[in-house]
């Protein structure tokens, strides 16, 4: 395996949509100490990597342009000085910002070993959503005895909070639209369409009442919560959210070390089978604006993430493509 000196990055040179998102070659750090360079092989695609290209996050004000793109990433080491990430390991990992790249030289602390069983695409497109899911349960306390209620249950982040909830023995009723009913029933997960006459349809759905409430989507969820009974300390807003996700993008020591142990724990949790990342956008790496295009829908069923080695560039029709052909 000979060591790399360039490396294939996304990057922008001013704040906008995904039009100013631009792919060019760079020179690539060599691994010095406690550094490890991976070649990507899945890298994932965020809307927080959209609203901080948009300029819309204050904490990202000062970051010099260029600034590059996307912050979670799986691969195979090829150059290393930490033992426990060897030349041929299997990786997956984070960064604050640059995980759409082809190789990446990172800190070995930012890394955990890939499970043989869990696909690159469910590694590459695992850390945000993921952690961002394990954080907000462990932070509610979600466990048995909990009815909890989650929107946008079918995408990224709430299909694997709404899984990992189920495994740890929570009733789960999640918000979706009706083209997702049978996806959510599969994962054991009650679904009641949003909109209209919402809290009825919740309220049939769990006489028990509801404990708690995770607000992905962000528009009706206080008064929705406050309606049901739920306590605030049991709430948690898509405002809340955000800020779970800009905390796991941050760089100091600290930081990196909270989301690499939770990834690790996800890992676990992946291999284990406690939940399963729907790919339904794979896109090739020179795809990256389509692949934004297609996350914006805010359809997404599962990740879309970005592939730096499809098979073939070819684009098959997707599920959600037939689905909306009919509509
Ligand atoms: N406020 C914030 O700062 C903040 C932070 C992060 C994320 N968000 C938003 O939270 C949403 C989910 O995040 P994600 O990362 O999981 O994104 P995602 O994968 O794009 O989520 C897509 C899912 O949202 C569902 N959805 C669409 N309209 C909905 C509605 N009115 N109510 C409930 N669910 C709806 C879709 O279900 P159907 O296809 O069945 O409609 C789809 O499964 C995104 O829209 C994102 O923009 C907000």
């Amino acid at each position: 395996m000979r060591k790399p000196s360039e490396t294939n990055v996304i990057e922008y040179d001013e704040a906008g949509t995904a039009e100013v998102l631009t792919a060019r070659t760079r020179p690539l750090p060599a691994a010095g100490p406690g550094e490890v360079t991976v070649e990507v092989i899945c890298a994932g695609i965020s809307h927080i990597d959209g609203f901080i290209r948009s300029g819309r996050e204050a904490t990202w004000e000062a970051e010099p342009f260029p600034r590059r793109s996307g912050s979670d990433f799986a691969g195979i080491v090829v150059d290393s000085s930490d033992p426990r990430f060897a030349r041929g390991s299997d990786v997956v990992g984070h960064v604050r910002s640059g995980a759409q790249a082809s190789y990446l030289t990172v800190p070995a602390a930012a890394l955990v070993k890939k499970p043989k069983s869990v696909s690159w695409e469910t590694a590459g497109g695992a850390y945000l959503a993921g952690v961002t899911a394990l954080d907000t349960l462990d932070d509610l306390r979600i466990g048995a005895g909990d009815t909890v209620v989650i929107s946008a249950a079918a995408g990224g982040v709430g299909s694997i909070e709404a899984q990992l909830a189920c495994h740890r023995g929570a009733t789960v009723i999640g918000t979706c639209g009706e083209r997702n009913f049978d996806y959510l029933r599969q994962l054991k997960i009650i679904p009641v369409k949003y909109g209209e006459g919402i809290a009825d349809r919740i309220r049939a759905a769990a006489p028990g009442g509801v404990t708690a409430f995770i607000d992905n989507f962000g528009q009706d969820g206080h008064e929705l919560a406050r309606a049901l009974g739920v306590p605030e300390s049991r709430y948690r807003s898509s405002e809340d959210r955000r800020e779970v996700e800009l905390r796991l993008l941050q760089d100091d020591s600290e930081s990196v070390a909270h989301g690499t142990k939770q990834l690790e724990m996800l890992m676990e949790l992946a291999a284990a089978q406690a939940f399963h990342l729907l790919i339904s956008g794979y896109y090739p790496f020179d795809d990256v604006g389509l692949a934004y295009a297609d996350l914006e829908r805010l359809h997404s069923r599962g990740k879309v993430v970005l592939g730096t080695h499809p098979v073939s560039t070819y684009r098959f029709l997707k599920a959600r493509d037939v689905h909306d052909q009919r509509s």
